[in-house]
């Protein structure tokens, strides 16, 4: 008999045959398990170098914060992993590693960053970090009535070409809110994300509400008219929003151009409030917008409006925390707009200065604020620049109010700046920084917790 017509001998064999097999085997599965998971690891590793597509905005009333998030949700929708950061959030490290960057930014002051983007340009765009792997574009924000239009924007580009950075397609910038460069930008954008399937961009509509009161303030001032307005919404239901939000108002004159009002309200006094300041220029005509909100329009009348989130100037995270609220003339409108918030929410620690020409006449909103402050909920400063008081303008009781100042901020007090780009602004960062220092006033910044509000 041959050993293959046995079937013990024959299943000992293929066994034995089997197990051999399977130790020749092992090394070779080991192996393969091992690449197998250092390839996993890999591109585990790779995913968490290279975050794929960054939407990075600098933005201070949010036009570009807006538009950097229908940019990542146009990424989204075709499939591209994409993540939305403050440009402020970036180091070093970011750029080094990030493969394609969308920037969309804004300028402010005379060719300036955005407040939120001062510390990136002053510690990195003064580097010179290679950046030869990162694709990018620009979209500069501005308005070619400014001496340096889109200054930030072009410095930004110009710095990342100058790193080596490669330009997916020339910048492109948008002169007030333009239309058609907006809609360049999101040709490219699908072009790049290789889709035609993108969200709808269009900004919210204006509607038409209705002017229902308006109150000089101000009479007899030796400074320009000051008028508190109330407006009521399209049938009554008021829309929602946040005290440190912003209206536009289109004025039949320029209804392309709309000019920009700090809303002094909250939705629960039922409607919006403004203060406006009448504009003059040098041949005695007024301004296209304030004219018309305090001289033409009557109340009953129309005024073509829409509602803009400001989210750096929103309580936001600091609705908790004790607040320092810093203004001069109609910057009060913003300021009142957080008071108001505060009042409803019973929270009592806010301390306002506040700078306007006389005591007697431009004190605004006198008998609101003095009751908060005989209630014991508003510590008041005021400096009055036509009285021949000992602080001239706003900035001034700074110096004399140092201790309170640290000593608040100390406690985790937020900073809230609204009113004059001009003088106002300026100066009062000047009397932070001389208090607190540059790298703590930074540092406020980064935390949102020095917020501003200045045109
Ligand atoms: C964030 C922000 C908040 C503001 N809050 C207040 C407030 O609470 N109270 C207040 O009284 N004012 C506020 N202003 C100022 C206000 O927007 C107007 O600039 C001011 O009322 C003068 O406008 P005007 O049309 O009367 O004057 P105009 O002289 O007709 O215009 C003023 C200037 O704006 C220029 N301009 C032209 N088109 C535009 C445009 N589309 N957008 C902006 N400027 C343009 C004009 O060239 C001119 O130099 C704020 C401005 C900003 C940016
Ligand atoms: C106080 C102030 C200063 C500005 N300075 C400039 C400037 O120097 N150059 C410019 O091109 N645009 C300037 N602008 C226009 C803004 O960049 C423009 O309104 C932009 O749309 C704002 O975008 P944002 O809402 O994202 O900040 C300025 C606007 C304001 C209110």
């Amino acid at each position: 008999m041959i050993w293959t017509d046995d079937p013990t001998r024959l299943l000992l064999v293929a066994g034995l045959g089997a197990s051999y097999g399977l130790v020749c085997l092992m090394p070779w599965l080991r192996h393969r398990r091992k690449r197998r998971a250092a390839l996993r690891a890999k591109a585990e590793a790779a995913a968490s170098a290279s975050p794929g597509w960054i939407v990075a905005y600098a933005s201070q009333t949010g036009n570009a914060e807006a538009l950097a998030q229908q940019t990542l949700a146009t990424l989204r929708l075709a499939g591209i992993a994409a993540q939305l950061s403050e440009l402020s959030e970036l180091d070093a490290d970011d750029l080094r590693r990030a493969e394609r960057i969308l920037f969309l930014v804004s300028t402010y002051g005379e060719g300036d960053a955005p407040d939120a983007a001062a510390a990136f340009a002053s510690r990195l765009m003064t580097t010179e970090l290679p950046l030869a792997q990162l694709h990018y574009a620009v979209l500069a924000l501005g308005d070619s009535a400014y001496g340096q239009f889109c200054g930030f924007g072009r410095a930004l580009d110009a710095w990342l070409a100058a790193r080596g950075a490669q330009s997916l397609f020339p910048r492109i910038e948008v002169d007030r809110s333009a239309d058609a460069a907006i809609a360049l930008w999101r040709q490219q954008l699908s072009h790049l994300a290789g889709t035609s399937d993108a969200p709808d961009w269009s900004a919210p509509a204006f509607e038409d509400w209705r002017l229902s009161a308006r109150v000089a303030l101000n009479p007899g001032s030796a400074g320009a008219p000051v008028y508190h307005l109330e407006l009521t919404p399209p049938g009554g239901v008021l829309p929602d929003w946040q005290s440190g939000d912003l209206v536009q108002i289109a004025a039949p004159a320029e209804p392309s151009r709309p000019r920009e009002y700090s809303i002094a309200s909250i939705p629960a006094d039922g409607g919006v409030h403004l203060l406006v300041r009448l504009h003059s220029h040098e041949d005695g005509g007024h301004g296209v917008a304030s004219g018309w909100l305090t001289r033409q329009a009557e109340p009953g009348q129309t005024v073509r409006l829409r509602l803009r989130q400001h989210r750096r100037f929103r309580l936001e995270d600091n609705a908790g925390r004790p607040l320092i609220l810093i203004g001069n003339g109609s910057g009060i409108a913003g300021l009142r707009g957080h008071l108001r918030a505060r009042a409803l929410a019973g929270q009592g620690r806010n301390w306002l200065l506040f700078g306007e020409r006389n005591a007697e006449h431009d004190f605004h909103y006198r008998d609101e604020l003095t009751a908060l402050h005989q209630a014991g909920r508003l510590d008041l400063d005021l400096a009055w620049s036509r009285d021949g008081g000992a602080a001239r303008y706003v900035q001034d009781l700074l110096p004399v109010r140092a201790d309170k100042l640290r000593a608040w901020v100390a406690e985790g007090a937020a900073i809230y700046v609204c009113g004059s780009l001009e003088g106002m602004a300026a100066g009062v960062d000047g009397a932070l920084e001389q208090i607190l220092g540059r790298a703590r006033l930074d540092t406020l910044v980064t935390e949102k917790r020095y917020q501003r509000d200045v045109y």
